[in-house]
């Protein structure tokens, strides 16, 4: 019976393209997908867009967009990169569909009716002007340890210490630079703590499905220290509006926190899959998503980084076990992508691997495909990008090795036996097991296929390397071209003809094992061999009887193509800042600017002007022997007692002017941020001490 397997990974944040850390992510998940695929299992392999949460909807605003068109946007440059990686999922959604929505609702309900979710209230910081609650990272402050100022909400950058956003000294909003208040408002909770949660969950994370590590990790979450703090706490599953995400039912103003419906995405692609008719098309299946997910023997897997291990091994199984879904039978959790250790030496060379940049230098993506997957275990390490071992690996292993079989027994194929192959053993299979090329490929067969069932990626490639060397030197050692010498050789099924037939097949069963790490080159190599389609792992055993004209198969990396990928950007040609929100005016003379008659003035009274909500009444001493009356419109910024007394500078010589609270003569100078909705800010000018008034300022 061939394996039903619904295969995803991780959903990524729809607020910025793919960095390589989530193509490696793809391609590992891939490789594994098509390895299923080629042993004639059915694989349903999606993804989607995680579009929810508080960062999507202020980078929306921020680019001035609904949030819908935002993750739009981002979504629809999507295809580049799978494509250009060769990344074959089935189907690509996004949680903002209709199908999450309900699912979402329905599971939510489903919790809710197994007595497992509460409500209470939470005090949370509130940005008055916004008019919101604040995530943690939108409010800043000084450090409440080391007094650092601009630190966010959670913790401090330059002492490290870490806090809850209430012990900020001096908070304010990074949004709109508003002091923030205290709130308090309801928020829901998944009772993780309940028992039945806490005996489910560790039965299901430590009985060996998960990676070791992984199942370690969770024990140390479980465990409460001698205060009894630690141990499974209940999770807050949502947000107040404004909030970009589904609403949670019965509970007007209430949103999920993108957490909650953001795996539940998982599902909700599947389905939409579903009703896109994609299974029935792919494999005749005529069960609906509920029915399919119903079946027991489907297998759910799902392909995540190390740093959302707690969401999809506590909440997420404990989500799906109490509202009555399959529980995921794989969570496959890998390491993180770095580039040269992620050492200062990288950072002088760029920014990190852009896989578009990469593309675009025209470098083959199953170069990369091939050097993650040589590196890649089963376990939660991390895989370290070196342009130097990236390299040599391609090179000398991918290209020097397995395509070297192919390019150097062709000619004399072509040239003496027509493209034929002989007969290899001239049918007695006994003398076919002892062939060379064939035991390095067979004996390996069982090996290979286990170490890429069980993700062991890099083992699968040492084998597939080993017996690539052993056909190289069994060809080294036949000489061909030296028998090719001897015209005897040039008839059929000679010994000639029976060494290079014997590496043809050997390379055959290469092709094969790398197929689902290099699905292009080995299309091609299958095409060479004579066979129309790539061969599944059944199918091995076709002989091949005739191969096709060699065409090039890949080129070797050159190393000037890595210089070019890690060179920093050309500086863009970047428009000119403009300081203050706007651009320095046209110049003038001296003689102009000496126009304008500068004193430095006392502020003799300040007062409210009724009436106005903007302006203050100014008394202002410039030493004439009389006093001028100025409106000032520093209101919002500025209380009269601060100002009674200080020193400023005013225009002395600007026309007096008739306003509706009577004539000001003259005009006080301040600084102030063009855009003052977006940077608020007024500040009055201050000579410093000794100036007197009257002085002018020139
Ligand atoms: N939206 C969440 C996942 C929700 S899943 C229901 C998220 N998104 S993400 O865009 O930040 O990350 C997506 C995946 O990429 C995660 O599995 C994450 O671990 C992985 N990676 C992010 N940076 C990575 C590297 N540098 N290297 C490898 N994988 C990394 O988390
Ligand atoms: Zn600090």
């Amino acid at each position: 019976m061939p394996r039903q397997l619904f295969v995803t990974t991780a959903l990524p944040y729809a607020n910025g393209h793919f960095h390589v850390g989530h193509i490696m992510e793809y391609i590992q998940a891939d490789i594994w997908v098509r390895f299923q695929r080629m042993q004639g299992h059915r694989v349903h392999f999606v993804g989607a867009d995680d579009a929810h949460g508080a960062p999507i909807m202020i980078a929306a605003e921020k680019a001035g967009k609904t949030p819908q068109q935002f993750v739009a946007d981002i979504a629809a440059g999507r295809k580049p990169y799978l494509d250009g990686f060769h990344i074959a999922f089935d189907h690509w959604s996004s949680t903002d569909s209709a199908e999450n929505h309900s699912l979402a609702q329905e599971i939510y309900v489903a919790l809710r009716e197994a007595g497992l979710i509460s409500v209470r209230p939470v005090e949370q910081f509130f940005d008055p002007e916004k008019s919101m609650f604040l995530p943690d990272r939108f409010i800043k402050g000084e450090c409440p340890k080391c007094g650092a100022k601009d630190q966010y909400g959670d913790s401090c950058e330059v002492c490290g210490a870490v806090y809850s956003p209430i012990e900020l000294k001096n908070p304010y909003s990074a949004l709109s630079g508003a002091t923030p208040v205290r709130k308090t408002s309801d928020h829901y909770f998944f009772k993780l703590s309940d028992p039945r949660c806490a005996e489910f969950l560790e039965a299901w994370t430590q009985d060996g499905k998960l990676q070791s590590e992984v199942g370690n990790k969770i024990r140390e979450w479980f465990t409460k220290d001698e205060n009894g703090e630690g141990g499974l706490s209940d999770w807050d599953i949502s947000r107040d509006a404004p909030y970009f995400g589904i609403e949670i039912p019965d509970a007007p103003g209430k949103y999920f926190y993108v957490w909650l419906d953001a795996p539940i995405g998982y599902l909700a692609s599947l389905k939409s899959y579903f009703a896109h008719g994609g299974p029935k098309a792919k494999y005749g299946e005529t069960r609906s998503f509920d029915e399919f997910m119903a079946d027991p023997a489907v297998e759910q897997v799902h392909f995540i980084g190390k740093d959302i291990t707690y969401f999809h091994t506590l909440f997420w199984p404990a989500m799906l076990k109490f509202s009555g879904r399959k529980l995921p039978n794989q969570v496959n959790v890998h390491g993180f992508m770095t580039i040269n250790n992620g050492d200062k030496m990288s950072k002088s060379r760029g920014t990190g691997l852009d896989p578009l940049k990469y593309l675009g230098l025209g470098m083959n993506p199953e170069w990369l495909r091939y050097y993650i997957a040589a590196k890649l275990n089963s376990k939660v390490e991390d895989v370290d990008f070196n342009p130097e071992d990236f390299v040599a690996r391609v090179n000398s292993d991918l290209v020097g090795k397995y395509v070297n079989i192919a390019s150097r027994c062709s000619n004399f194929i072509h040239k003496y036996f027509e493209g034929n192959l002989a007969q290899l053993g001239s049918g007695d299979e006994s003398k076919l097991q002892e062939m060379i090329p064939l035991q390095a490929v067979i004996s390996r067969e069982a090996v290979i296929a286990e170490a890429l069932d069980k993700r062991e990626f890099g083992k699968a490639l040492r084998d597939i390397m080993a017996a690539a060397d052993e056909i190289n030197q069994y060809f080294d050692t036949a000489k061909p071209w030296e028998l090719a010498k001897d015209s005897a050789q040039h008839a059929a099924n000679s010994a000639l003809h029976e060494v290079l037939s014997a590496c043809m097949e050997g390379f055959k069963y290469l092709t094969l094992f790398l197929s689902p790490i290099l699905p292009d080159v080995t299309r091609r190599a299958f095409d060479f061999l004579g066979f129309d389609q790539p061969l599944t792992w059944a199918e091995r055993a076709t002989p091949v009887t005739t191969i096709r004209k060699y065409e090039h198969l890949m080129t070797r990396v050159d190393p000037k193509m890595l210089e070019a990928l890690f060179e920093p950007p050309a500086p863009a040609v970047v428009e000119a800042p403009k300081p203050g929100g706007e651009e320095i005016a046209p110049t003038i003379t001296i003689d102009d600017f000496a126009k304008v008659d500068l004193r430095i003035a006392k502020i003799v009274n300040a007062e409210h002007v009724e009436g106005s909500d903007k302006l203050l009444r100014l008394t202002l001493d410039v030493g004439e022997g009389r006093m001028r009356n100025v409106f000032s419109g520093i209101k919002s910024a500025y209380k009269p007692e601060d100002l009674v007394g200080k020193l400023t500078v005013m225009v002395a010589n600007l026309a007096p002017r008739k306003m509706k609270f009577g004539i000001s003569e003259g005009m006080v100078l301040a600084g102030s941020h063009a855009d003052e909705k977006a940077n608020p800010g007024i500040y009055v000018l201050e000579p410093f001490p000794g100036a007197q008034p009257g002085m002018r300022v020139r």
